[in-house]
């Protein structure tokens, strides 16, 4: 067993493809290659996940040895020669991509991920441009559409594990693992039975960190472009201060190029009626939390008092800790305060369309207060089958509703700070009481935090959760975390 311990305070010299680079003891060889922009290509590698070396397409030389290793997975040497483009390895990297062509549907002109899609990347990148090894057919097979929110497209599953690591270890939920060997070798629900049929909580991020067209979210464009076109019809629509910024991921564009006022354009000329600003709703659902906070220190009742981001992390609460399902909160989310003002605008119909992570789905159907969650990815697609421009779109206010939102007096942050790797601790100030706050980015801190709830050792009055573990940025979405999400933490 090795005892190997890297010094983070001790920097290592080494060379990539002739350029001198210092690196802190640890560093793997794929981070120092980006410290100097020299890319290597990756496929299982995700930030966040754990060193995994499965797809071996980021293989490197170092210092000419014949044995080529994994630059995601192996931690830099002092003095080491590290070559990561020669012949030698770009045939190698093709060869896998190849492989993995040849098991994969050739439908990317319809797939979901087009555009997206990172084995369709690897592949352009490395030029190839025809088909090396004979497809097999008999591989292929129809998507698995037995979850809510989720389709799981096996037949294009490329093996890289992301999903499995994602569920098991930052979710901690292990819903989906792996199972059979070499060419059967598949990644499924235990003993193949659905997802719903077993402890997925419907977070998304599954589907979130797979590179292909996998694992995605129902696609609901379709029911919220036919009540955008049907004229009996009145479409509200809420975004968060987020969703432009994700969209500018989605477009490719920089940062700044779509703001807050050329989304609601976009919105408008989509045919929505109403667009909203998630923002004031979130502030009506923190002042209602605020209430009932305050209610159950006095009563010291029920504390800490637990409050979710979204239907995946009640799930997570009642699946894993029944026991602590009364500390969850019993008020209205941002997306059902929206929901049910929008319903009574006026005697008109009105659809409710949310704009957030696929976490919403689930809620969406759940609760009924809101027709359809959307993610920022399929409004994206809705966009950009309108042919909308945002270069030359000019801004435009958001509607408002009820006049101007509540006060958000509710909470000032008094200390701030990460006490664990994923958790926030925070301390604020509420109508002249201190209430201590923790805040869990994803499940498996959560779970932390659930713990020591259970065993009584949780000195905090209220604990936020958020299903996802970066606080919403990549979905669009910082509607979770109504006083403590990573997010805030970092405007703060
Ligand atoms: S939705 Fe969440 S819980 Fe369900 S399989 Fe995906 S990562 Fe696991
Ligand atoms: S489903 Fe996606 S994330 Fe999971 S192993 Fe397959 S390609 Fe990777
Ligand atoms: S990215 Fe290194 S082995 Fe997959």
């Amino acid at each position: 067993m090795s005892h190997y311990k890297p010094d983070p305070n001790k920097n290592v010299n080494l060379i990539i493809d002739g350029l001198p680079v210092s690196v802190p003891e640890g560093t793997t060889i794929l981070e120092a290659a980006r410290k100097i922009n020299v890319t290597i290509p990756t496929l299982c590698d995700y930030p966040e996940l754990g060193r995994r070396a499965i797809c071996r397409l980021c293989v490197v030389e170092c210092d000419g040895r014949s044995k080529l290793v994994a630059a995601c997975a192996n931690d830099v040497w002092e003095g080491v020669n590290i070559v990561t483009n020669n012949i030698r390895i770009l045939n190698i990297r093709k060869t896998i991509v190849e492989l993995l062509l040849a098991n994969h549907p050739q439908d990317c002109l319809v797939c979901v991920r087009s555009g997206k899609c990172e084995l369709q990347k690897l592949a352009a990148d490395l030029g190839i441009r025809e088909q090396a090894f004979c497809r097999e057919e008999e591989n292929q097979k129809p998507p698995l559409k037995d979850s809510e929110t989720l389709v799981r497209d096996m037949g294009k599953c490329v093996k890289c594990g992301r999903c499995v690591e994602v569920c098991q270890e930052i979710q901690s939920v292990r819903a989906i693992n792996t199972a059979c060997r070499s060419v059967n070798y598949e990644i499924c629900a235990p003993y193949g039975q659905a997802l719903s049929e077993g402890p997925c909580v419907f977070c998304g991020q599954c589907a979130a960190v797979c590179p292909v067209g996998a694992i995605y979210e129902y696609d609901q464009t379709a029911e919220v472009r036919a009540a955008l076109n049907d004229n009996g019809q009145n479409v509200a629509v809420q975004i968060a201060s987020q969703t432009g910024a994700a969209l500018e991921t989605e477009f490719g564009l920089p940062s700044g190029s779509i703001t807050t006022g050329k989304l609601v354009s976009a919105l408008k000329r989509l045919g929505f009626d109403k667009v909203f600003d998630a923002g004031v709703f979130a502030d009506m659902a923190r002042a209602e939390i605020s209430g009932e906070i305050l209610t159950r220190i006095k009563n010291k009742s029920k504390l800490p008092l637990i409050n979710c981001c979204s239907q995946g992390s009640i799930n997570f609460v009642k699946n894993f800790f029944p026991e602590l399902a009364g500390h969850l909160s019993t008020c209205k989310n941002p997306r059902n305060v929206f929901g049910d003002l929008v319903k009574n605008l006026d005697s008109s119909r009105f659809t409710g369309i949310s704009v957030s992570c696929i976490a919403h789905k689930f809620e969406a159907r759940q609760s009924g207060t809101i027709d359809v969650a959307l993610t920022t990815r399929e409004l994206g697609r809705m966009i950009k089958l309108s042919g909308i421009d945002f270069k030359t779109l000019p801004e435009s206010p958001f509607d408002s509703i009820m006049g101007n939102s509540p006060a958000s007096e509710t909470f000032k942050a008094v200390n701030f700070k990460e006490a664990d790797r994923g958790i926030i601790e925070a301390e604020y100030s509420l109508q002249g009481t201190t209430i201590k706050a923790l805040a869990a980015n994803g499940l498996a801190n959560a779970r932390k935090i659930m713990d020591s709830i259970k065993v009584g050792e949780c000195k905090a009055d209220i604990v936020e959760i958020m299903s996802c573990s970066n606080g919403r940025k990549a979905d669009g979405c910082d509607c979770g975390g109504l006083f403590i999400s990573k997010f805030r933490a970092e405007q703060l």
